[in-house]
């Protein structure tokens, strides 16, 4: 059987961490590009030797020229400039828009077959960015945000209760910003929603540390934003799509009158496998959820529009 191939566009924090995920569980070769020269080459060497000690089979290879990511099933893109403490992600927009685009017209000839995972942000609009530089159709382009954001829900339900992340659930929907939404009536531990195990106001301080989680690293790490979860998200979905898990997984997709929304990429809870998302699903949100999730639509269709996109 032939191996599976992913690319990861920009070798930085989050890229190089996706890479040695993959590499480590050997589930695919991985092709790391940037455009500052030797250091995805120095990454991929290092790497490479790694997977000696981690027994696994994986070809990791750096490069600066596209031509060397053609073929490949899933293409993760994470170049860009990351944020510093008192930006927001969509400071970042103008940068990471120019950046994503070239990246999107890089990429774009030598995989027409690939599932794109846009991880740069603001996400949603880079999300929209590459679907339009790339022409794939929109199934084949999702965002990394929600599986964070509701890694970072589930953590701290977990902390609160004293039980394994592992057996919190969390739900969250909208645009991966300040104004995402958090769906504790959704959000269950072994099943029962965390609104009948913690207070109200105890679960509306941990909305808000979800809200800000990004930001709480930021400002702690000073130079630059989270990078473990986050590439442990973005393994989760390259994993989904390369083995066709048909994988229930909140990212931001494309949509086409789901949730009342038109032509906007946000984050929805979807079924991820080889086709990218194949399903949408749609969850009976109450009053309060769907005026918080069409105002943070707002916002991301906000971005999408100063973009002209
Ligand atoms: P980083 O600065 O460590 O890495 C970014 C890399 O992109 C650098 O190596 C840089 O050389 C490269 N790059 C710049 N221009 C490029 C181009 N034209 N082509 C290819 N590579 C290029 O930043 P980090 O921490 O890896 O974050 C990357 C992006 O991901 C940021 O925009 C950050 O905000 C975003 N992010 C998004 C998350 C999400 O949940 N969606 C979570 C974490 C980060
Ligand atoms: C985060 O949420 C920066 O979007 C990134 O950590």
């Amino acid at each position: 059987m032939k191996r599976k191939k992913v690319s990861i566009i920009g070798a930085g924090h989050v890229g190089a961490s996706t890479a040695q995920l993959l590499a480590l569980a050997g589930i695919s070769d991985v092709v790391l590009f940037d455009v500052v020269e030797g250091m995805p080459q120095g990454k991929a060497l290092d790497l490479s030797q790694a997977c000696s000690i981690w027994n696994s089979a994986a070809s990791v290879i750096g490069t600066n020229n596209y031509a060397d990511t053609a073929g490949s099933d899933v293409i993760v893109v994470t170049a860009g400039i990351a944020r510093k403490p008192g930006m927001s992600r969509d400071d970042l927009l103008r940068t990471n828009a120019g950046i994503v685009s070239a990246v999107g017209r890089g990429i774009a000839g030598g995989s027409p077959d690939a599932v794109i995972i846009a991880v740069t942000n603001p996400m949603d609009v880079m999300a929209h960015l590459l679907y339009k530089t790339t022409g794939f159709a929109h199934h084949r382009v999702m965002g990394m945000g929600g599986v964070l954001d509701a890694a970072r829900f589930s953590t701290f339900v977990a902390w609160e209760l004293n039980v394994s992340p592992g057996a919190v659930n969390s739900v969250i929907l909208g645009g991966h910003g300040d104004q995402m939404v958090p769906m504790p009536r959704f959000t269950t531990v072994n099943g029962v929603p965390v609104t009948k195990l913690i207070p109200e106001d105890k679960i509306e301080a941990l909305v808000e540390r979800t809200r800000g989680g990004g930001a709480e690293i930021v400002s702690l790490l000073k130079t630059g934003s989270a990078y473990y979860a986050p590439a442990a998200a973005t393994f989760q979905m390259v994993k989904a799509i390369l083995f066709d898990e048909k994988r229930p997984l909140p990212a931001a997709c494309y949509l086409t009158g789901q949730y009342g929304i038109e032509g906007l990429f946000v984050g929805v809870p979807a079924i991820l496998g080889a086709g990218g998302v194949e399903r949408i699903i749609e969850l009976k949100l109450d009053d309060k959820e769907r005026e918080a999730f069409v105002k943070s639509a707002g916002a991301v269709s906000g971005l999408v529009k100063t973009l002209d996109i």
